[in-house]
């Protein structure tokens, strides 16, 4: 097996740090409106990908939060789906009758979120049940998903950076970036 060729030189800046930054604070704000009166917010973190989109949104919140994480998996090591969700970690306190927010970094086929909604939805009855994710990418969706608050809007290439990786790779980049070099992929 090749060692992986961790390559940053061929990697574009998508959407910069400061860039990602602001369009939290704004997602937050509109948080905080729409959820002024809620008693504890639950906000659910999907990983590995969600942690930092979670952190960095959980930090501008200014209403109080319970923070849960549930881990599933699609991807294995490569840059498509399985077409398979395994759950790894769906461990999580009772929802009953409390406000749900989802925090995930990106819908892509949606077949992650699409599981993971209905999963939810058959167990427990939230009061309410909302979806934020960093980042779209509308042209590959197989499996419809409703979000609630979107970050960015991608195109139908693979995505590095902020949560996201390859093969492991890249999640702790400030930034979100695409390959220039498709012979790095
Ligand atoms: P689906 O296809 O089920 O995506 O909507 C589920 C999860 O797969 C990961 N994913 C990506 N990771 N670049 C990445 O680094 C991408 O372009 C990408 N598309 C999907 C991600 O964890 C997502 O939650
Ligand atoms: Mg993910």
């Amino acid at each position: 097996m090749t060692p992986y060729a961790y390559t940053p030189e061929s990697l574009k800046v998508l959407f910069t740090e400061q860039q990602l930054q602001n369009r939290i604070e704004e997602l937050a704000e509109e948080m905080n409106h729409l959820y002024r009166d809620t008693e504890v917010l639950i906000m659910i973190c999907i990983l590995k990908g969600g942690f930092m989109f979670a952190s960095d949104l959980a930090r501008k919140l200014n209403i109080p939060c319970q923070i849960e994480f549930v881990r599933l998996s699609s991807y294995g090591d490569g840059q498509k789906t399985t077409g398979t969700v395994k759950p790894v970690d769906l461990t999580l306190p009772r929802l009953s009758n409390r406000d749900v927010l989802l925090v995930e970094d990106i819908v892509d086929t949606g077949l992650t979120l699409n599981f993971f909604m209905e999963y939810l939805e058959s167990l427990h009855t939230p009061k309410s049940l909302r979806l934020a994710v960093l980042l779209d990418k509308q042209e590959a969706r197989q499996r419809p998903v409703k979000t609630d608050f979107i970050g960015f809007e991608v195109g139908n290439e693979y995505v590095v950076g902020y949560g996201l990786d390859d093969q492991g790779y890249y999640r702790n980049l400030p930034y979100i970036a695409h390959f220039t070099d498709t012979d790095s992929q």
